[in-house]
């Protein structure tokens, strides 16, 4: 399995707090059989995370040798997990903010309770500079789970959707993780890991895919997808089990 969103870089947000943090969620990672990761340190510009991607890989140099001096085998990569803001294309263009290991795919994520219909304009400025965009975690923002036609206006930029492996085991957030997956739509599913308490975990929610749709599935999802992010090509579409989106 590859995990391509997480916060397993110490102490640059509200995820890893020290090196052993990252240390230890990248041992239990790979024990489990995530083999590749993708490190998303959250990027969102009005707070205090904002690190300047030349920082960022800094740090991450740091992390991937003493992972290394761990004795860890798991390959990493870096990336951000972008909140939306008016000058994402032109932070990624200046490569201030990072794509997903270096790729054109680029991981966004939205405010939780309100939607502004700027952000439309915004994604269409980022999809013009030929990025592709992944959005985090749809299941968990309000305005999705009232109504999944809401991201009608999503599928014009043709953005792919990244699901969290606990929203399916989530009162608030099953039945609309779920409808991503019954309609063909959910692209990838990855950890978003954050420390101790939120650890890179994925075998869990695999099996559960794997039994409750497909071996097939739960393998775009978790294994093929995640890779063809990293190799920058375009991603597979799962099987749907509902012939109509809504
Ligand atoms: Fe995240």
């Amino acid at each position: 399995m590859i995990d391509i969103h997480n916060h397993a870089l110490n102490e640059v947000d509200d995820g890893s707090s020290c090196l052993e943090e990252s240390l230890k969620m990248l041992q239990d990672a790979y024990k489990e059989g995530i083999e590749k990761v993708i490190i998303t340190p959250h990027y969102i510009r009005d707070n205090s995370y904002n690190l300047k991607a030349e920082e960022i890989k800094k740090r991450f140099k740091k992390l991937k040798k003493a992972v290394k001096d761990d004795n860890n085998p798991i390959e990493l990569f870096i990336g951000n997990e972008l909140r939306i803001n008016k000058y994402l294309d032109d932070l990624l263009a200046d490569e201030e903010v990072l794509t997903l290991a270096g790729t054109k795919y680029v991981l966004v994520e939205f405010p939780f309770t309100t939607y502004s219909d700027d952000y439309d304009e915004y994604l269409y400025n980022i999809k013009i500079r030929g990025y592709k965009i992944i959005i985090a975690h749809p299941e968990r923002y309000a305005y999705v789970q009232k109504d999944l036609h809401f991201i009608n206006r999503w599928q014009e930029y043709n953005c792919y959707y990244q699901l969290n492996q606990d929203s399916f085991f989530k009162h608030n957030t099953r039945k609309t993780a779920l409808k991503f997956v019954e309609v063909g739509l959910a692209s990838i599913i990855a950890s978003d890991g954050h420390n101790y308490d939120r650890p890179i975990t994925l075998k869990k929610c695999y099996e559960f895919i794997e039994r409750k749709f497909s071996k097939q599935t739960a393998e775009i999802l978790f294994d093929i997808n995640p890779k063809l992010v990293i190799e920058d090509q375009e991603l597979k579409e799962i099987e749907r089990c509902k012939r109509h989106l809504f």
